[in-house]
């Protein structure tokens, strides 16, 4: 039994991963709590330091503290070159343990931050603070053999720091601000990272040529999330990026393209066949030649494993196209804006006819509807029984009231939804609501959360006296 208590106690301190206060209790107990609790202790500090500034000053100076313990002293070594003399106070004995072994992600901000904190009495402080950032880097890079995800958000050169080469290729996740990269570092690094199964690069594209994105993606061998945000003024389709997404997209399992998608041209959609998530956010809204999106999603035999779709800005027809090719499992639709070729009624009728015939797991919703299609709506919260989030947007005035949709509502066998939100152009009257939270209640219904005017300061429709309602069948 005795060797089965450092396993009982890894159990417990992981369920407290998120909990640092009761970690560091634990901490303290004894030598064998110790042991187990403080990786998982750091592990915690890797992630909550993606942000720092969540935490007070004194806290992070403590941390900072120790991490500089690990910074090279010797007389030689560019801190006391420099006059950089750290730790500033130095703790009783070296600490027990390699702490940056158990870093696993590094962001810029708390190594900012560190030297920041650490630096701001001297006098050439921001000479200094390079310094320091740059000792920092190399710890890192030497001594956070476990790091598995990296933010490349600074402009700094780390392909020419010591150790890069191997602390690159041990990444699995890499997020890059394509802005503080060159083309020769990314093209450099390409022929390192080849075990990247999450890529995230953003203000793609800009005043730079895509060969060195091509060449890295075409190095991985496991990329399964990519995410990429473009720069607005990109201008041309590039073939070759689109061609080589086709090659990779057979191991995809979430893609994220945004804020425009004339960049790609939509031939990478045939291959998704792993697909889990599709996210594609048009809201720059240039041209896009949909016939050839039409083309390719006609191609596809289906997303077999699609659980997720998000979009905004994208014709209704092109929404019904890819949930019509999905298998069956989507969990959560959020559509946004869509656009309209010419009847705007015919085509949501459409969206929402695909949705109740293809979605029966769906749970959460988010899409425009025209108060026009109640018997689709209807037909949808008969077809789609699993749904417990509905989100209703709308482009025009719904007037004079929606009291009709919230009849079709209740009416519909919805047992587990517990949240309906509106967007501000809907007007609900007074009795509208009362009739239909008092029904919802007598039913017996899980309560259910009524909210008007989600994501809009002000509905001009919704009063105090409705609110005053909504607050009385609170239950
Ligand atoms: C102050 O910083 C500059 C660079 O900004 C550097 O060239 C100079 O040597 C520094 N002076 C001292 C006294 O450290
Ligand atoms: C990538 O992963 C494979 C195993 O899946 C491993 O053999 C290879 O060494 C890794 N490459 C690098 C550069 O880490
Ligand atoms: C990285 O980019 C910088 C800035 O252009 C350049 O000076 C440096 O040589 C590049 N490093 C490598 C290893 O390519
Ligand atoms: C898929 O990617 C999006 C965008 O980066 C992200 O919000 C989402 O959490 C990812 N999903 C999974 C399962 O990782
Ligand atoms: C209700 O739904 C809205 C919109 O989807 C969401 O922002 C909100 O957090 C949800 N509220 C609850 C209590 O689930
Ligand atoms: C909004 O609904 C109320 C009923 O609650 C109605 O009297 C009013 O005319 C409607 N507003 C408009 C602009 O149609």
């Amino acid at each position: 039994m005795a060797q089965l208590v450092p396993d009982v106690l890894l159990l417990i301190f992981t369920e407290l991963k998120d909990d640092p206060v009761s970690l560091r209790s634990c901490l303290l107990v004894n030598k064998e709590w110790f042991n187990i609790a403080t990786p998982i202790l750091w592990r915690h500090i890797s992630y909550a330091y993606d942000n720092p500034f969540l935490y007070n000053p004194e806290s992070r100076s403590k941390l900072y503290n120790v991490i500089a313990h690990f910074l090279p002293n010797d007389p030689v070594d560019p801190l006391p070159q420099n006059n950089i003399i750290l730790p500033l106070n130095k703790l009783s004995r070296m600490p027990t343990f390699d702490y940056m072994r158990f870093f696993i992600r590094i962001t810029p901000f708390w190594i900012i931050d560190m030297a920041h904190l650490l630096i701001k009495n001297h006098k050439n402080h921001s000479h200094k603070k390079q310094i320091l950032e740059r000792e920092i880097y190399k710890l890192i890079f030497s001594k956070c053999i476990n790091v598995k995800h990296f933010s490349w958000k600074v402009e700094k050169n780390f392909c020419e720091y010591p150790n890069a080469q191997s602390f690159f290729s041990n990444l699995h996740s890499l997020e890059i601000n394509w802005k503080f990269i060159t083309n020769q570092n990314f093209s450099d690094l390409s022929k390192i990272c080849l075990n990247i199964s999450k890529l995230e690069i953003s203000n793609c594209g800009r005043d730079k040529d895509k060969k060195s994105l091509i060449k890295f993606i075409k190095n991985q061998n496991k990329l399964q999330s990519l995410f990429l945000d473009f720069n607005n003024n990109v201008k041309d389709t590039c073939t070759l990026l689109s061609n080589v997404i086709r090659e990779k997209g057979s191991t995809l399992k979430n893609i994220t393209l945004q804020p425009t998608l004339n960049c790609v041209s939509p031939i990478f959609i045939q291959s998704l066949e792993n697909i889990l998530e599709i996210t594609l956010n048009n809201k720059l809204n240039k041209y896009i030649d949909w016939q050839e999106w039409e083309k390719c999603l006609n191609n596809i035999k289906k997303f077999p494993h699609l659980t997720r779709l998000q979009t905004s800005c994208l014709p209704f027809n092109i929404e019904s196209l890819i949930i019509e090719k999905s298998g069956g499992k989507i969990l959560e639709i959020d559509s946004r804006q869509s656009l309209k070729f010419l009847d705007y009624t015919t085509e949501n009728k459409n969206l929402i006819i695909t949705i109740s015939k293809n979605c029966p797991l769906l749970t959460r919703l988010t899409i425009d509807v025209d108060n026009k299609n109640l018997d689709e709506l209807s037909m949808m919260f008969s077809n789609c029984k699993q749904l417990e989030e509905i989100y209703f947007t709308t482009p025009v005035i719904v007037l004079p009231t929606g009291n009709k949709l919230l009849k079709v509502i209740n009416n519909s066998p919805l047992n587990k939804l517990r949240n309906i939100s509106f967007s501000d152009k809907w007007n609900f009257s007074i009795e509208g609501v009362e009739n239909f939270l008092k029904d919802w209640k007598s039913k017996n219904r899980l309560p259910i959360k009524f909210t008007p005017h989600y994501h809009s300061e002000r509905n001009f429709y919704w009063t105090a006296e409705h609110d005053r309602l909504v607050e009385r069948y609170r239950y």
